[in-house]
């Protein structure tokens, strides 16, 4: 699996499957699924750290975990995220950064945000250094955002996303990724920019989807002084173990649902 497979997988209308992954064991649990993409998501923060979102993650946390996945993945295609400080302050720390995560086994780096990052982008790309542009709801932005709520309602909002996927496609990243937006302005920028969609909480028309492996297995709760009971998941998360006993079948139904269009269902979209 290459990034040039990946684009091959989406010219002939497959959909592709993607999850988050942070150790080798479930990293060789989704290649044998047949998972395309494994993201080494800033989630860690949350899902392996406990913490109430992903801003005090660092480059060692992130190499760390890249590695591991790329020791139990060799053949899968390893996505690595960005974390918070690591790119938007000069694009030379940007560059050094991103290759240090290449150098731990990523294919291509993930970074938060549309206006000023699309220059980080292209120097990036400049650089040979593949880039997914996550937009939508940006998780290292949640401050900002006023906490974990939809973007791209507005009529105002929808244009600022569309402009940005656009100018990311224009500079030529590999990936646009989407979050939490409504599913009709999901669709309709899949079908304006030249780069392959990948949506969470953005409907079925994108061409992937990801989701964070805890969500599938039904196991994250929240942050660890929170009682579970109070948790409530985002609409767009789905729960692939309920109906069968073992993590590998929970994660290869997943990949099938993603590749036969029936998730995300209507009930998982904005
Ligand atoms: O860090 C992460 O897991 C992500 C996904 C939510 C897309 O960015």
């Amino acid at each position: 699996m290459s990034l040039s497979t990946l684009q091959e997988i989406v010219a002939r209308g497959e959909k592709i499957a993607m999850l988050t992954c942070y150790d080798a064991t479930f990293a060789k649990l989704m290649q044998h699924a047949g998972v395309d993409i494994l993201l080494v998501g800033d989630s860690l923060g949350m899902v392996l750290q406990g913490a109430e979102n992903t801003l005090n993650v660092s480059m060692h946390h992130m190499t760390y975990h890249t590695k591991s996945v790329a020791a139990g993945a060799p053949n899968t295609v390893i996505m690595a995220d960005m974390p918070l400080g690591s790119y938007e302050h000069d694009n030379e720390a940007a560059y050094k950064n991103a290759l240090w995560l290449i150098k731990s086994g990523a294919q291509i780096v993930k970074i938060e945000g549309g206006g000023e990052r699309v220059n980080t982008a292209r120097y990036l790309v400049e650089h040979g250094i593949p880039v997914c542009a996550h937009l939508g709801f940006t998780p290292q932005s949640v401050n900002q955002l006023g906490g974990y709520k939809i973007q791209g309602k507005t009529e105002a909002s929808a244009q600022k996303i569309m402009s940005d996927a656009k100018a990311m496609s224009d500079v030529g990243v590999s990936f646009v990724l989407l979050e939490m937006v409504p599913a009709i302005l999901a669709k309709h920028i899949t079908e304006t920019i030249n780069v392959p969609t990948i949506g969470i909480g953005a409907g079925v028309d994108c061409c992937g989807q990801v989701l964070v492996i805890q969500d599938l297995l039904g196991i994250y709760t929240g942050v660890a002084d929170k009682n579970p009971a109070d948790h409530k998941n985002p609409r767009f998360v789905k729960n692939f173990l309920k109906d069968t006993h073992s993590i590998q079948q929970a994660v290869e139904n997943y990949v099938h649902a993603v590749k036969n269009k029936s998730f995300p269902a209507s009930e998982n979209c904005y």
